[in-house]
């Protein structure tokens, strides 16, 4: 059964550069985990034409599958990214209160560009297609096609966190937004407390009482395990030396990640256990991500800043306990680091899943991965060491645990996880979907 699915952010996008074009590919878990599937599936995928030189290429066949773009103005874009989508929804979603931008105008253009999409997805569709639409961009996209008139079978599946019932309603558009998700004949979230969440949210700001809990469905995106396992086995030690453990973390810049209380867990560490000094070398990878959001370029100086901090003072002419890089690393020095990192830090303050974890699981061989209570992942991966990213203390003695870890139970902890990573994985996840678009169609089609 094609799919067609609708996300805002593509596989990648064409930047203009001088004359000539150049791809930039997305960073983010969605967008790689929906490549994969559509280079198997085929298909369609609608996205935003969010570069600059996108306008030239709105509808592009990319291997076995069709890219179509809905291409947007600077306004909208203001307004629906950096501003609804990223400025109130993401922070709302994260549990940031004191981050949520409550602007009537920026949700004018969130309710436009849904429609764009909107009226994409209706080019894009046949009798038979399944629309398969993707997180908390596109929340009112359901709604606005059934109104149009739309039967498909269409599912809906939730990447980000769904907060409580009582925060979810600080949205002056809360009612609109759970009305539109509600419209697709499936939901699908991550964890079975944001189905909790979801459903109760539904009740307090509808007031009605209808099944719909009979229709989300907590399924965990995984990934594609043997993919990440043979890269591995080919990856080179990363660095050039290896007499010091290797603490690795990569993430997207972004305030919920929790990278600054991770750095403060380093300084922690060293004024805690002053003995580690050079015994370990934490490389922070981190990815450039929504850079003209005002409130990530704050973040970026404040992270910035602790680092060189720390560093200047724990730090000497042979040692620097952090190895900070902004930038976008490559797959293979990615995997390499996986691979031999001794220990993986995935500490977020709220994350909707996290699929850096799993990709550690897979390509490591006897690493110990320290992950976030708050991260979706942490329901799948008990095999954790697992730690409430507010605590430094805590933080910093779950580090110290794994340099030092025995390796029967570094083992018998990766055992566990690659357990769950190989077999909860993007194929499962795919097969999990594809079952519920078989299911029959709900009433909102009819
Ligand atoms: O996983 C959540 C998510 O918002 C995805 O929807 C998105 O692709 C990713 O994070 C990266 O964010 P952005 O698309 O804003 O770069």
């Amino acid at each position: 059964m094609p799919f067609t699915v609708v996300s805002t952010r593509g596989p990648f996008s064409h930047e203009r550069v001088g004359g000539t074009y150049r791809i930039r590919y997305s960073a983010g878990g969605v967008s790689s985990s929906i490549s994969r599937l559509m280079d198997h599936e085929g298909g369609t995928w609608v996205c935003l034409g969010d570069g600059s030189g996108d306008q030239a290429f709105e509808v592009e066949d990319h291997g076995n599958y069709r890219i179509s773009r809905v291409i947007i103005g600077r306004k909208e874009t203001r307004g629906f990214y950096e501003g609804y989508a990223n400025s109130t929804l993401w922070p709302l979603f994260h549990y940031f209160r004191e981050r949520v931008n409550y602007n009537q105008t920026n949700f004018m253009y969130y309710e436009i560009v849904n429609k764009l999409f909107a009226e994409t997805v209706k080019r894009n569709i046949d009798a038979n297609t399944t629309i398969w639409v993707h997180d908390y961009q596109l929340a009112l996209l359901p709604g606005m096609l059934r109104n149009d008139g739309i039967k498909n079978r269409i599912i809906f599946s939730w990447h980000i966190p769904w907060v409580s019932p009582e925060f979810f309603s600080l949205l002056p558009e809360s009612r609109q937004l759970i009305q539109g998700i509600a419209r697709a004949d499936a939901i699908t979230v991550h964890t079975d407390w944001y189905k909790t969440n979801f459903v109760n949210s539904y009740r307090f700001v509808t007031g009605s009482d209808d099944s719909i809990d009979s229709r989300v469905f907590h399924i965990p995106l995984g990934i594609d395990s043997r993919y990440y396992a043979s890269k591995a086995k080919h990856a080179h030690y990363p660095l050039d030396r290896r007499d010091r453990k290797l603490i690795f973390s990569v993430d997207r810049l972004d305030y919920t990640k929790g990278l600054v209380n991770r750095v403060l867990a380093v300084e922690k560490l060293l004024s805690l256990y002053p003995d580690l000094a050079e015994k370990f070398i934490y490389v922070m990878a981190v990815n450039p991500s929504r850079a003209s959001v005002r409130q990530y370029q704050i973040f970026r100086r404040e992270l910035e800043f602790h680092i060189g901090r720390i560093n200047g003072e724990f730090g000497n002419v042979n040692w620097m306990p952090i190895v900070y890089m902004y930038k976008r690393l490559g797959e293979s020095s990615l995997i390499s680091f996986y691979r031999h990192a001794d220990v993986a830090l995935v500490t977020p303050l709220s994350d909707g899943l996290n699929l850096v974890s799993k990709e550690f699981v897979a390509c490591t061989n006897d690493g110990v991965l320290i992950l976030s209570k708050f991260a979706g992942a942490a329901q799948d991966l008990k095999g954790a060491v697992i730690v409430n990213p507010n605590s430094l203390e805590e933080m910093a003695n779950a580090i110290r645990q794994a340099l030092t870890m025995n390796a029967e139970e570094r083992a018998q902890r990766l055992a566990m996880m690659k357990g769950n990573v190989e077999k909860k994985n993007l194929t499962w996840w795919l097969n999990r979907v594809r079952a519920l678009a078989a299911r029959k169609l709900h009433e909102n089609s009819s």
